[in-house]
């Protein structure tokens, strides 16, 4: 029998649509992210009045395809959802340390909190790129 997938020991796609969800919700609460810059103040106070949910759904298939769930993430590539949002370097670790605390506040398990934070860390360059294309100019 071959190892169980993140998706699987993290409790499947119930445990990290909740996940997700808190998560989420959390960021809108930060304002370390709310008032970044012109374009995430938008989306924050904004734009997630009618795109929340359709975002939720995109992060949990995303979490769910990457973890090894029976699910394939076919939105759109990272770099191109985030490229306009322009988030620098410094407000995407602060969304990793809010999944850190979502994680914790779950209690999901050492070993899957690191594979977790590990596969939304790898994340940054294509994230981050908007903000790096606006420094050059
Ligand atoms: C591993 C890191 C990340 C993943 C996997 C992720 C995942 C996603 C996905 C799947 C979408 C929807 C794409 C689409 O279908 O259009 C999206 C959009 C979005 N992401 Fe991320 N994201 C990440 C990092 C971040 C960070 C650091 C921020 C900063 C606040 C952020 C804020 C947003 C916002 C505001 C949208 C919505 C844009 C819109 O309204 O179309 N994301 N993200």
């Amino acid at each position: 029998m071959g190892e169980r997938s993140l998706y699987e020991r993290i409790g499947g796609i119930y445990a990290i649509a909740a996940v997700v969800d808190r998560f989420s919700d959390q960021l809108l609460k930060n304002p370390k992210i709310v008032n970044a810059n012109p374009q995430l103040k938008e989306w924050h106070t904004q734009k997630y009045k009618t795109r929340l949910p359709g975002l939720k759904f995109g992060r949990t298939l995303w979490v769910a395809s990457v973890a090894g769930g029976p699910y394939q993430y076919t939105g759109k590539p990272l770099s191109d959802a985030h490229f306009d949002l322009r988030i620098p370097p410094e407000v995407f670790d602060e969304v990793s340390a809010e999944l850190g605390r979502t994680l914790d506040y779950f209690k999901v398990p050492k070993r899957e909190k690191e594979e977790a934070l590990a596969a939304f860390n790898a994340q940054k360059p294509d994230v981050t790129a908007g903000a790096r294309a606006k420094a050059k100019r």
